[in-house]
This record gives C-alpha cells, sequence and structure tokens, in this order.
C-alpha cells in the first residue's frame, strides 16, 4: 500500500490555445464571475470565466464600469483563479487603465496576470486600441478584443446597439478587424445587430464571443447575475434568465427573519453543547459539536 498522502487529482486548466481552436468547432460557453464561489460552480460547465468590469454595476451598485478600479480587479480576478480549475479565466481592463498609452496598458495588464494568474486580458476599443492591443500580444499578453456597444464610452456613445446604420456597421467592421489583425486571440461582439454580428465571425479568423449579437457567433457570454436573475436593477432585452435567485434569496431571507423572531433558530442541533471528556476536565474547557 502506498505511504503517499493522497492529492485530489488536478485537471489542466483550459489553455488560450484551446479557446482559439474552437473556432468553427464548439460553440464557446462564457460566462462572468466575481468571486470564488461562483467560479467553482461555473467552472465544470464552461469553457471561459471572464472577470468583467460589469461587477462594478453588479456587485457595487455603480451607475455605469467607469469607477471600477485596478484594485477591484485584482481582487476579484485573484478569487475566479483560487475558484476555478478547468475554465480559461480572462479578466477585463478598467476604464483609465489602459488608454493612455501601450506603455500603461502593459504595466497593468501585467499586473493583472501575475498578481492573479488569470491567462489573458479583455480591452476595449477597435482601431483606436490596436496599437496597444499589438504591443501587448507582442509581449507575452494574450489580449481578448471587444467591438460594438462598448460601455467604457458610455459617456462619448451612451448603452444602445449599434450597426443600424451604413457608417456604424463599417465602424464595427473596422473595429473587428483591427483587433484581429493586431494579435487579439479572440472578440467579444455587444450589442451589434444580428446580420452583422454574423457576418463579422464569417469574415474573421478569430473567435468571436456574442453578448446581444447573433446565435451564429463562435461562443456566447452573459453577465451570471443577470441569467441567473440576481442582478434586479434591470435585465437588457438580450438576457435569458435561467432562474430567480434574487427572489429566491428575498424568501429565504424572509423565512430566517420569522425563525429568529419566532425563536425558531437556532434549533438545538445548530448550538454546541458541553460535555465533559473526563472527571478532571472542567466542564467550561470541553466543549465539542454535537
Ligand atoms: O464586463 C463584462 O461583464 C463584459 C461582458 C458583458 C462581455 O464585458
Amino acid at each position: 500500500m502506498s505511504t503517499e498522502p493522497r492529492r485530489e487529482a488536478k485537471l489542466e486548466r483550459r489553455g488560450i490555445g484551446a479557446i482559439r481552436a474552437a473556432k468553427g468547432a464548439a460553440p464557446i460557453v462564457c460566462l462572468t464571475a466575481y468571486s470564488a464561489p461562483m467560479a467553482r460552480a461555473f467552472d465544470p460547465h464552461v469553457d471561459l470565466l471572464l472577470v468583467g468590469d460589469s461587477l462594478g454595476m453588479v456587485l457595487y451598485g455603480l451607475e455605469t464600469t467607469l469607477g471600477v478600479t485596478m484594485e477591484m480587479m485584482l481582487a476579484h480576478a485573484a478569487a475566479v483563479v483560487r475558484g476555478s480549475q478547468r475554465a480559461t479565466v480572462i479578466v477585463d481592463m478598467p476604464f483609465g487603465s489602459y488608454q493612455e498609452s501601450p506603455a500603461q496598458a502593459f504595466r497593468n495588464a501585467a499586473r493583472l496576470l501575475a498578481e492573479t494568474g488569470a491567462q489573458g486580458v479583455k480591452l476595449e476599443g477597435g482601431v483606436a486600441m490596436a496599437e496597444t492591443i499589438s504591443f501587448l500580444t507582442e509581449r507575452g499578453v494574450p489580449v481578448m478584443g471587444h467591438v460594438g456597444l462598448m460601455p467604457q464610452s458610455v459617456n462619448a456613445s451612451g448603452f444602445r446597439a449599434t450597426g443600424r446604420t451604413p457608417r456604424e456597421v463599417k465602424r464595427v467592421q473596422e473595429d473587428a478587424k483591427a483587433v484581429e489583425q493586431a494579435g487579439a486571440f479572440a472578440v467579444v461582439i455587444e450589442g451589434t445587430v444580428e446580420p452583422v454580428a454574423r457576418e463579422l465571425t464569417a469574415s474573421l479568423v478569430i473567435p468571436t464571443i456574442g453578448i446581444g449579437a447573433s446565435a451564429a457567433c463562435d461562443g456566447q457570454v452573459l453577465v451570471a447575475d443577470d441569467m441567473l436573475g440576481l442582478f434586479d436593477a434591470f435585465t437588457p432585452k438580450f438576457v435569458k434568465r435561467y432562474a430567480d435567485l434574487h427572489r429566491r434569496a428575498g424568501e429565504a431571507v424572509r423565512a430566517y427573519a420569522e425563525d429568529v423572531r419566532a425563536r425558531r433558530f437556532p434549533a438545538p442541533e445548530h448550538c454546541f453543547g458541553v460535555k465533559a471528556k473526563s472527571e478532571d476536565t472542567p466542564v467550561e474547557a470541553a466543549r465539542v459539536d454535537v
């Protein structure tokens, strides 16, 4: 019999190469995650976990993603990496952490990868960010692009779907092409009319991950709290709700409050008993779980 301590078999984490290779094969399943328990629950079912800066609105109650900081992204991304074993983990670069210069972007991307263990970063922007994406990818930072509706540009363009006019179509096509040519391994297409997202997916060599885009995209992403019905502030049109956890949590908390007020909780099985271990052990020192 082996005297080696028994170790849990460690699963191999899916790399960027597997995401890139999925183009034209199986659809890529992607979901946001912000914490270790979320990551543990989602990891067996998804290919990619995105630590999105949507956490600013979903977790922190901010009105937009603009107030999200590097510190928030570092803490949440590290938790998601700790909670997952096999999904690729990509972390969003927050607003202001990469737009100033390629050097600023590299400094912050390097922190995000080194301090969290995530495998790549995502940043918003097409033609305007192409030089920065090249700078990062040439220096070993895998980048996922993000074109179409870009929430960090809310003050310039608003929160509305794009691709409805010839000018918008041209813009999103040029942005997606620029991101691909700059070396991104995949691109999120957000809030873009269906035929345009479909056509982009057919014309790009890298995988497209759609959100409010097209079923023809190479993969899909949703904000987990939206599809779980946890985020109740608003539900965008493109979200399919798979659960109603906000309501279920409210029901559970009401039941708890009723139990506490009626002194039904804690019950004996939730309390520690006192039991002397021997005649000599003082009763106070011998607390054991019952
Ligand atoms: O921040 C985020 O969660 C995102 C996804 C919605 C793509 O960027």
